[in-house]
């Protein structure tokens, strides 16, 4: 794991990613904005794994776009390397796209058919004046755990799994530093999903890598991930290093999503307490007012939290590098303000529990962490 102090590779400063609404007939009036993102800042140190982890729809996977500049910010700076690369366009943006990368989440989709593997892969490395020899290519797909004979393959001749191997090689074919994997095992069986994690890990050691790892799933991001951002309706609410979030998560976001995640302590599970969510996640189109999240609050205050939208702070009495965006995170964690609903687990209830992302235990066992 990289020090505290290593100098960060990506900032992201108050970036935004409004998305318009368009309506009549021709599509030329703006009716409305989706926040997608809505002021995120956050660094990923060089050689660090960042795993973002929330809801669907909370704007993770366009946050990740933004960052590799697949789509435009409509605020805010994202400064890899020391220079802001939100503004960019063209020529400038092409080359400097070749220092971050980003893997994606369905393989078959995110790779031409037409393309054979080393069609894929050459074409990065041309477009951007790289060697392409053949030695070169055996090399990357050694890498990746794949024989030779791949490169004249299609991507439909592979299973899920060694086709995400050919995303991962793609993204490697030109040498970047930052990669940012959009939910890279999302689409793999469980021991399919641990293997890519695996390879991840070893290409970072080998090539010094940094990641940003988004899942939805909270075992993936555990595992792989030094430091945690959570994101709820286009912010983070929390981040922490990767032990801290799970061993003492500060946010009711954060506490709601891991109180729904089995201890394997049967004595632990017994007094294990479930917080409840109530309410819908809001659209992001029309995001509540306030803390973002006070529409599903268990320990809702008023009239600040209706009002007021926290800031990422670190919180009185906690580590340096634990930030957390709730006015009342002291009072909550020291018991002094109650929350309005837990309940105890009720077994067999937890994967039906729409709101709350599955933890499949299996992922765990076989990466044995
Ligand atoms: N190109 C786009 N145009 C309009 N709205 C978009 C666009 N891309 C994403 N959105 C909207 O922005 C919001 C955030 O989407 P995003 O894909 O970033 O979420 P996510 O956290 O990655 O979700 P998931 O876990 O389902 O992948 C959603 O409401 C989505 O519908
Ligand atoms: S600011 Fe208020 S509504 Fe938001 S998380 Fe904290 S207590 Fe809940
Ligand atoms: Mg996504």
């Amino acid at each position: 794991m990289p020090s505290v102090e290593a100098e960060p590779l990506l900032q992201v400063n108050d970036l935004a990613v409004h998305f318009p609404i368009k309506q009549g007939l021709l599509l030329d009036r703006t009716v409305g904005y989706v926040y997608a993102v809505d002021g995120v800042s956050l660094e990923v140190r060089r050689g660090e794994t960042y795993g973002l982890v929330g809801e669907s729809g909370c704007g993770k996977s366009t946050l990740g776009k933004a960052i590799v500049r697949l789509v435009r910010p409509t605020a805010g700076s994202v400064v890899f390397d020391g220079a802001d690369v939100a503004p960019l366009k063209g020529e400038a943006l092409r080359t400097r796209r070749r220092r971050f990368q980003m893997v994606f989440q369905d393989p078959l989709s995110s790779l031409d058919p037409r393309q054979s593997v080393e069609a894929m892969l050459t074409e990065g490395m041309r477009a951007h004046g790289l060697p392409d020899g053949s030695a070169r290519l055996r090399e990357l797909v050694a890498a990746v755990g794949l024989p030779p004979s791949a490169l004249r393959r299609y991507p439909h001749e592979f299973s899920g799994g060694q086709r995400q191997r050919i995303g991962i090689a793609r993204a490697l074919s030109v040498e970047p530093d930052l990669i940012v994997a959009d939910e890279p095992v999302s689409a793999l069986d469980v021991s399919v999903q641990a293997q890519v994690l695996n390879l991840l890990g070893t290409l970072q050691d080998e090539l010094r890598l940094t990641y940003l790892v988004i899942a939805h799933d909270l075992a993936v991001v555990r595992h792989v991930s030094d430091r945690i951002g959570v994101m709820y309706l286009g912010g983070l609410v929390e981040e922490a290093p990767s032990q801290a979030l799970y061993d003492d998560p500060q946010h009711p976001y954060t506490r709601a999503l891991l109180s729904a995640v089995p201890v394997p302590d049967p004595e632990l599970e017994d007094r294990r307490e479930r917080i409840l969510l109530t309410g819908d996640l809001p659209s992001p189109a029309a995001p509540p007012q306030g803390c973002r999240f006070h529409t599903r609050c268990p320990w809702r205050q008023p009239q600040r939290c209706d009002d007021e939208r926290p800031q990422l702070r670190v919180i009185e009495g906690a580590p340096a590098g634990h930030r957390v965006a709730c006015h009342f995170a002291e009072g909550i964690r020291d018991g002094v303000i109650k929350p309005h609903s837990v309940e105890p687990v009720v077994v067999g209830e937890l994967s039906a529990h729409g709101t709350v992302p599955d933890l499949p235990g299996s992922v765990t066992e076989i990466l044995g962490r």
